[in-house]
């Protein structure tokens, strides 16, 4: 509890407060967008996702009267008082967003006894169990508030009455609506209330909860296990202003090079050379457009990062330049994990360097992921993304037309890295539990600062794992889906979200990762993929066959058709993600985006607009060929 106010003092944008126990600042970033900080576990601010902060606060005033620090923007007043607490009015005085006053009590869960959760007997999971909470801010909810956002989670589009954790996950089960954590960690959401939204990112890259009025239906709330008190209130009122604001903190996702938004084709994986020059000359031999193939681990030696398999593709110079030629991009995997084998260069340079995460001792740390034992580069140390980003040239400078980065939760198969893991944090020493959010990102960055380098054209980086402010370096997807009507029809609230989380370029596994698709779910697939920002087929290891002509002539035309109609749109989509980079709008994004005064669209899970112009209802049911269609008013439709 920060207890009473003492004092206060504004300095130029910001006013820091004196409480008895403890100081909070309230820094103006920009009329519209303030941010809420209190030191509690280091004095520094700890952003990862915030860079070259553009600050434009305009004109502020600061009173004080009848105990509240009032702060005046040009569109906002933001009254503070005792313990910190906030509320926040337009300047009609609407009352915006504001502090629960009321107690913190969440929902008994009745069958709990003391030897723990009776169904578990049956093998049933409940969540799991909370860790003790640093941080907690809780939020007034009221009746008829929405929630989106929080990068790539599960379920509806609309979050209200759930519960979510930040913590980077590679959960191999079919994701259903209940999983808690995701690939990604993206603490930022837009409430929409009464025709108004806001924002609220909290930049915390540990472990954080997000509770829409699960627990208690009065209030919503962010809590953190550790880390600063440390988020921005971001008003809109429109959806659309909240992204723009969100976008000019954490930055937007550059224009990607045009090849980016074709077609492309994956599968882990297509080795060795035979397969993937077959595949090369299916496409054209059958006239369906392709920009893009993806190699997948096999073609490493032994899952050694930025190594060839001479066995399986023992002239890749030769083979690039040939599929080049034929006018593909090929973009390579690869996972952070490094081969713990003397005499293999990454290793012993990373080794000798001191370039990996070590235990308590200094002692780099060993787990398992597909190399066997391996070590895991300390990507938040400056000079570790150097050099992972100068590794990077021993791909582009051959050929290599992006990369792909997997695995970056960071993922291991013996189980979790343990908290105490240690990481230079850019020369402020930290452990796990603050870097395992980032560590993706970092991975990232460091990629696409080495691609760029090298070859001075805009990067193609796509990431597994991800944190705030990503998007500047790498496209997403979700990770692996299933080939499940389930899974096509939750693809949409996911990418819709991931787009309100600053996510404008991502996309899923087309055609689903895991399982057996089926010829009707495919072209089903293919009709959503040809509308979302990245359109790439992937499947896994041992799954049937997926390539657009894997089952019967059908199903070969249906899709080749989509494909097509997604080349004569290119123009377009290129144009959106062009304005995409001042904006911050997303190529999918939910209808309330573009019809915030239609309150209809608040919630719907099975239509999305691909820029404002196309609005998508495709069909996710098998067997259908008709459904419903919401047009919201305001537009002739065509
Ligand atoms: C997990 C990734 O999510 C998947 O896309 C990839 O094929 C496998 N790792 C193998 O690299």
């Amino acid at each position: 509890m920060f207890g009473k106010i003492k004092f206060y003092e504004k300095k130029s944008n910001d006013v820091s407060i004196e409480f008895e126990n403890g100081r909070a600042s309230v820094d103006i970033i920009t009329p519209s967008i303030i941010n809420f900080f209190s030191t509690l576990s280091t004095e520094r601010r700890a952003s990862k996702a915030v860079e070259n902060l553009k600050r434009m606060p305009g004109k502020i005033t600061v009173d004080f009267i009848d105990g509240q620090v009032l702060v005046y923007t040009e569109k906002l007043k933001v009254s503070i008082t005792d313990n910190f607490m906030v509320d926040i009015f337009d300047l009609n005085g609407k009352r915006i967003c504001s502090d629960y006053r009321g107690e913190d009590k969440p929902f008994v869960r009745r069958g709990n006894d003391d030897d723990g959760n009776i169904a578990a007997e049956e093998g049933h999971q409940l969540e799991e169990e909370r860790k003790s909470q640093k941080i907690k801010i809780l939020k007034q909810l009221n009746p008829g508030s929405y929630f989106y956002g929080l990068g790539d989670r599960t379920g509806h589009l609309n979050k209200l009455g759930y519960h979510y954790k930040m913590w980077n996950t590679d959960n191999p089960n079919p994701h259903v609506e209940s999983f808690e954590t995701m690939y990604k960690s993206i603490p930022f959401f837009v409430a929409l209330e009464k025709k108004t939204a806001y924002g609220i990112f909290f930049d915390n890259s540990y472990e954080t909860v997000f509770d829409f009025g699960k627990e208690n239906s009065n209030y919503y709330s962010f809590s953190a296990v550790d880390g600063n008190l440390d988020y921005y209130f971001i008003y809109g009122p429109s959806a659309k202003e909240v992204i723009f604001g969100y976008t000019l903190l954490t930055g937007t996702t550059p224009l990607p090079q045009l090849w980016t938004l074709g077609y492309q084709q994956s599968r882990w994986s297509y080795a060795p050379e035979k397969r993937l020059q077959e595949i090369a000359n299916n496409f054209r031999k059958k006239d369906i457009p392709c920009d893009v193939l993806y190699l997948d681990i096999d073609y490493m030696d032994g899952y050694r990062v930025f190594t060839w398999d001479q066995q399986k593709f023992p002239n890749h110079e030769k083979m690039l330049d040939r599929l080049k030629g034929q006018g593909y991009k090929i973009v390579t995997i690869i996972d952070p994990g490094v081969k713990k084998d003397k005499g293999y260069s990454i290793y012993d340079q990373g080794l000798k360097n001191n370039y990996f995460a070590t235990d308590r001792d200094g002692i780099p740390y060993v787990n398992r992921v597909w190399p066997g034992k391996a070590l895991y580069p300390d990507f938040s140390n400056q000079a570790v993304r150097h050099w992972w980003a100068e590794n990077q040239k021993i791909l582009v400078n051959h050929g290599v037309a992006g990369v792909w980065n997997d695995m970056n939760e960071p993922a291991s198969f013996d189980g979790p890295l343990p908290d105490d893991v240690q990481f230079n944090n850019d020369g402020r020493l930290t452990d796990h539990r603050e870097i395992h959010n980032v560590y993706g990102h970092y991975m990232s960055k460091a990629t696409y600062e080495g691609i760029k380098t090298a070859t001075n054209k805009r990067p193609f980086v796509i990431t597994r794992a991800s944190y705030a402010g990503t998007q500047k370096y790498a496209t997403v997807w979700t990770g692996d889906n299933q080939s499940l009507w389930e899974h096509l029809r939750m693809s949409l609230p996911m990418l819709m979200n991931l787009g309100i989380s600053g996510f404008a370029f991502c996309g899923t596994d087309v055609g689903g990762f895991g399982f057996d698709c089926t010829p009707e779910l495919l072209s089903r697939w293919v009709q959503v993929g040809a509308f979302t920002a990245l359109f790439r087929n992937h499947s896994s290891a041992s799954m049937r066959d997926q390539e657009p002509w894997a089952f019967d002539e059908k199903t070969e035309s249906i899709n080749r058709k989509y494909i097509k109609l997604r080349y004569r749109l290119l123009p377009y989509f290129y144009d959106i993600m062009h304005d995409e980079e001042t904006t911050g709008l997303p190529m999918i994004r939910p209808l309330l985006l573009d019809y915030q005064n239609d309150e209809n669209v608040y919630g719907i899970n099975d239509e999305f607009m691909s820029g404002s112009n196309i609005l998508v209802a495709p069909v996710v049911e098998q067997g259908k060929t008709a459904r419903m269609v919401y047009l919201p008013k305001g537009n002739r439709w065509i």
